[in-house]
């Protein structure tokens, strides 16, 4: 596949069959993903996936935890955010509301609960840092991340990224046994897309160049 078509096409997928995706090309996919860079070649990420029965059980107890606790999807900032940045948050997702309509969906509860669900994927990749590190090494986890979100669509496979479930470390921890000196930093959904589904049709749209770039020269 062209690395610039997947570039465009690629996007969050929050519907997914339930077909299983074959051990083998979860490899594939994350042999590539450690292709990626990293400060010092660290290679610090570390990726726990967690499919079967084991990924329902993760998903009963983030949504048993969601409802008592009631943390949801949010920018996750320290202090006020400007403007433009809360605006280009909530205009995305004003224009998924459409696509939840004709699913009859309730925004808050399906993307919280949604994603407690890792939108019904067969498989969570959760990506860890080991808490030796400092918070520089974060970068090097998103760019695998962005890695491993291109290297499934070039396999025909989905994913969504689910930061909720930091929210919810203690219970991801103890579900699937992650030591005390290991960060959760980010998840993805990973599967195969359910086409019939209307929310599979949105697609979130990103401004022009000019909002992002000063040049110096
Ligand atoms: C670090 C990170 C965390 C995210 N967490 C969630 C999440 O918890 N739930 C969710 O539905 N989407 C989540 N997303 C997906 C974003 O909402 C999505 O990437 C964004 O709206 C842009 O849409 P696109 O991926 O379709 O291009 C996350 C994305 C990133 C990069």
């Amino acid at each position: 596949m062209d690395l610039f078509q997947a570039i465009k096409e690629r996007k969050s997928i929050r519907a997914f069959k339930p077909d299983p995706v074959p051990r083998e090309k979860i490899e594939e996919i994350l042999r590539l993903v450690t292709q990626a860079p990293s400060a010092i070649n660290l290679q610090p990420w570390e990726f726990i996936v967690v499919m079967g029965g084991e990924r329902e059980r993760l998903s009963r107890r983030l949504i048993k935890s969601y409802h008592e606790k009631q943390i949801s999807c949010s920018p996750g900032n320290v202090k006020p955010l400007a403007d433009t940045f809360s605006k280009r948050g909530v205009e995305s997702f004003e224009l998924m509301n459409p696509y939840l309509e004709q699913m009859g969906a309730q925004f808050d509860r399906f993307i919280n609960e949604g994603s407690c669900n890792f939108y019904g994927a067969p498989v969570a990749i959760i990506m860890c840092l080991d808490n030796a590190f400092s918070k520089a090494r974060l970068v090097d986890i998103g760019v695998g991340l962005g890695y491993l979100v291109l290297a499934a669509y070039g396999f025909g496979l989905a994913t969504c990224p689910i930061g909720l479930i930091t929210a919810y470390e203690d219970d991801v921890k103890d579900v699937v046994n992650i030591p005390e000196n290991k960060d959760v930093v980010i998840s993805a959904a990973l599967g195969y897309p359910d086409w019939d589904s209307p929310i599979n049709r949105f697609k979130t749209p990103r401004e022009h160049l000019n909002s992002f770039v000063r040049w110096v020269e």
